[in-house]
């Protein structure tokens, strides 16, 4: 009935009246691991740190019903006489939020905050840049979100389909935003990392200031890969510099996305690379850690504390593996939650290859990894509501694969989604993807998709 699964679950059988009252002690044991005890004599949690104390809190909570998710949880509620063992199998059980192709307003934001939390989740990674917006308020140089924070117009569906929504797009999170949702992460042990992606996924910077790249233009109003990257030369590299100082002031965690995929259309001979290598540098320099997809592997030798995401399949995690890199798996086939979730034609803007529930449950990251994390692009996801539909419940069964044991049985797994997890999910307002289909009102006919 707990998801994510723990590492041991005994019922004692029958049950026992809890008003809240808890007694919680520290004791040697796993990193964010913690026992729960719930015996006639009362609950106790003994936790290995404040991490497990908060996860033991969150297996409490499933256990006290669907309820204990509203807003105002009841005061007393009947738990089953338990004995729970618990602690994560990753220290990395990511989620990126693409907050740059649609803006995610900030309550939404720290909705999703406490979603990833009752899903002992633990690293938020915003994407906080791309060709279609600049969303992180930039103090030096306040036309990257003055100006790259909004676009004329969007692509309307897929971007083969050559249509245009007709309305603008916008908005940006101020710094004092980010660093109200970096302390409220941190209260629920989430870790967040931004992202400013360089030297491709640029075009809204070069909108502020055309310097910055080899050809002009606007914030971009499509969809795909853009050629226009940043121009590798100093002056660029300096300009970023003093953005990623201001990035590492609102961000204290030690890892720092610098993007770097997707930049070799157009790209000038050698130039990515060398970009890369330089804000790798500086980055290390100023004592974090850099985060990149795994094309910056090509860049040549970059610190060998740089975290690499692995999207494109396992293998680059491998090769990053190999010349000492840490690894977050995130192989697109299982774990891009923008991916339609069936070939049921009533699917809203059907995208990419087909990525079910299962298909997402059965991802089984190698033992080596940091961990792993969900991607949800939203070039498609225009509202809370169409993220929602797009990230659960797969990103509940995401959940069970970075926390639990491997070994898993997926017939038990939806058994105790549908009947112990989507409930809590209703209680908590997620409208996510029913089991069998789109509710009328999630299908969106006439948006055209792109299955793959
Ligand atoms: C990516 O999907 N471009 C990382």
């Amino acid at each position: 009935m707990i998801l994510p699964r723990p590492v041991s679950f005994a019922g004692g059988g029958g049950e026992v009246g809890f008003d809240g009252a808890v007694h919680v002690s520290r004791v040697g044991g796993p990193a964010e691991g913690y026992r729960l005890s719930i015996t006639r004599d009362g609950v106790r949690i003994r936790a290995s740190d404040d991490a497990g104390e908060f996860y033991a809190r969150q297996t409490l909570r499933q256990l006290s019903g669907p309820a204990a998710f509203r807003a105002v949880p009841p005061d007393r509620v009947v738990l089953p006489v338990c004995e729970v063992e618990d602690h994560p199998r990753f220290g990395w059980r990511g989620v990126m939020l693409d907050v740059a192709r649609h803006f995610l307003p900030k309550p939404d934001l720290l909705r999703y905050v406490d979603l990833l939390a009752a899903h002992k989740l633990n690293v938020l990674h915003l994407h906080l840049t791309d060709d279609q917006g600049w969303r992180f308020e930039s103090l030096r140089f306040p036309r990257l979100h003055e100006v790259g924070g909004w676009r004329a117009d969007s692509r309307f569906g897929d971007r083969r389909s050559g249509g245009m929504a007709g309305r603008p797009h916008g908005g940006y999170y101020t710094q004092d935003d980010l660093r109200e949702v970096v302390a409220y992460a941190a209260r629920r042990h989430i870790a967040v990392v931004p992202e400013i992606d360089v030297p491709g996924h640029s075009q809204a910077a070069v909108a502020a200031y055309p310097h910055l790249g080899a050809h002009g233009g606007g914030v971009w109003t499509d969809w795909g890969v853009n050629p226009n990257v940043l121009r590798p030369d100093e002056s660029t590299v300096d300009f970023y510099r003093q953005v990623f100082d201001e990035v590492l002031d609102v961000f204290p965690g030690e890892v720092i996305g610098l993007g770097g995929d997707e930049a070799e259309g157009g790209a000038a001979e050698g130039g990515d690379g060398w970009f890369v290598r330089r804000i790798a540098q500086h980055l290390h320099q100023r004592g974090r850690r850099p985060f990149g997809w795994d094309e910056v592997l090509d860049a040549g030798p970059l610190p060998t504390r740089t975290v690499i995401a692995s999207w494109r399949g396992e293998d680059p995690g491998l090769t990053a593996s190999e010349r000492g890199h840490d690894v977050v798996m995130c192989p697109e086939e299982h774990l891009y939650l923008d991916y339609r979730q069936s070939d049921d034609p009533r699917e809203p803007v059907p995208v990419g290859t087909v990525t079910t529930l299962e298909d997402v449950y059965r991802y089984e990251p190698p033992d080596w990894v940091l961990g792993a994390q969900a991607n949800v692009w939203t070039e498609h996801l225009d509202s809370p509501r169409r993220l929602d539909y797009a990230a659960f419940p797969r990103l509940s069964a995401f959940a069970e694969v970075v926390w639990s044991p491997a070994g898993r049985d997926v017939a038990e797994f939806r058994t105790r989604l549908a009947e112990h997890h989507l409930p809590r999910l209703d209680a908590l307002g997620v409208e996510y993807r029913p089991l069998d289909g789109p509710r009328p009102w999630q299908e969106l006919p006439g948006v055209p998709g792109f299955p793959r």
